[in-house]
């Protein structure tokens, strides 16, 4: 009889000695961790075992698992938040653990029971409650993990597993306030294909994009603005989702576009919450609301016609992350600011309607209090 995955099991063993807290304004992103974390060990002939919050600390891995050799590796990235009486909420951890499960069944790594996990997140960012800040903009930044733990150098499924949690307290990813970004679209380079697995969140997906990433950098741009195939489709922006807002050359009417989920697009949280809240509070005031493939000469086409009114990434990290300028075939497409400004109005009307739900202020079901 295999094991579920139990969270009534849970044993806690807390630290003897706490850390001291970073100052929330020197805090870096994913640079300092809190005092736990969460693991639970799966074998494939007990399934899942109790698991145990400890103090944080090193893994020991034997050096053959599997995880080293043939990249049995998946994460997730989600946040909680302090609300404004103090309580701790996660934001829409049901999505994230759903799609963890969709890249571990990807790899051969093992499921588990969604709530019985977001059970244990809970309970987590309970016990390190304190290194939450109160402040906008600031959050506890969770990395779920799996990693395959079998020793062994045979090529196949993984006969045992690790799933693990930690936490970094994380502060505005823009602390200044928004800064727009400038972008390098990449064709030499391709981050996901039809029928690849650029859909899953893979730490194999990410490896391979630093190169092009500090090639784009080299050349004065922040980010690569991935296209895909001969007629050049936009599909993400670093690791972000992209979103577009255009001008219709014909009606004149307003669409904001992102890309289809056609197994080549990472199915974002945020892309899906921004894709919500435009369908709730653009669509009335006469936009159009577009998952449909563009292309990079059709964003050229509009940026030359005045038809671009704005581009931005989303994701969990920096929330939004408007684009200023997108380097293509040697020219450069302006994506709709004036000299200036940062951001765009529907880029700056998103990170507010996003927060207000994050940090529990509008009540929303997407904001789960622990
Ligand atoms: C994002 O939240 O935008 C990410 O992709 C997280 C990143 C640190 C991998």
């Amino acid at each position: 009889q295999l094991q579920e995955l139990d969270a009534s099991k849970l044993t806690v063993t807390k630290t003897t000695t706490p850390r001291e807290l970073v100052p929330p304004s020197e805090l870096v992103f994913g640079r300092t961790f809190t005092d736990h974390m969460l693991s639970i060990e799966w074998t494939a002939s007990e399934g899942w075992h109790a698991p145990r919050i400890t103090p944080y600390q090193n893994l020991s891995l034997d050096p053959a698992s599997c995880v080293f050799h043939y990249a049995f590796e998946c994460f997730e990235g989600m946040k909680a938040y302090k609300d404004s009486k103090g309580q701790v909420r996660l934001f829409r951890p049901d999505k994230n653990m759903e799609r963890m499960n969709k890249s571990t069944s990807r790899i051969a790594l093992p499921t588990f029971d969604r709530a019985s996990m977001i059970d244990l997140l809970s309970k987590f960012a309970a016990l390190e409650e304190r290194f939450i800040p109160s402040a906008k903009g600031y959050s506890l930044y969770l990395r779920p993990t799996m990693i395959g733990t079998q020793r062994t150098l045979g090529v196949g499924p993984p006969g045992s597993a690790l799933l693990y949690v930690i936490a970094s307290p994380v502060g505005p990813y823009y602390p200044t306030g928004f800064k727009a970004v400038s972008l390098e679209a990449t064709d030499y380079a391709v981050r996901a294909w039809p029928g690849g697995v650029g859909d899953k969140k893979l730490g194999a997906n990410y490896a391979p994009c630093i190169v092009p990433q500090m090639e784009a950098a080299k050349r004065g741009f922040h980010q690569n603005l991935w296209l895909f195939g001969e007629e050049e489709y936009v599909t993400e922006v670093g690791t972000m989702n992209m979103f577009v807002a255009l001008k219709n050359k014909e009606t004149g009417q307003k669409e904001l576009v992102t890309a289809p989920l056609d197994g080549t697009i990472l199915e974002g949280v945020t892309r899906d919450s921004v894709l919500s809240l435009a369908r709730e509070k653009l669509i009335p005031q006469g936009w159009k609301i577009s998952e449909r493939k563009y292309t990079m000469p059709e964003l050229a086409e509009a940026a030359s016609e005045g038809r671009l009114l704005e581009a931005f990434g989303s994701g969990t990290a920096a929330v939004v992350s408007p684009v200023r300028n997108i380097s293509y075939k040697g020219q450069l497409v302006e994506c709709g600011l004036k000299p200036g400004e940062e951001a765009g109005e529907i880029a700056t009307s998103m990170l507010r309607w996003i927060e207000s739900r994050q940090y529990g202020d509008e009540e929303h079901d997407w904001s789960y209090v622990v």
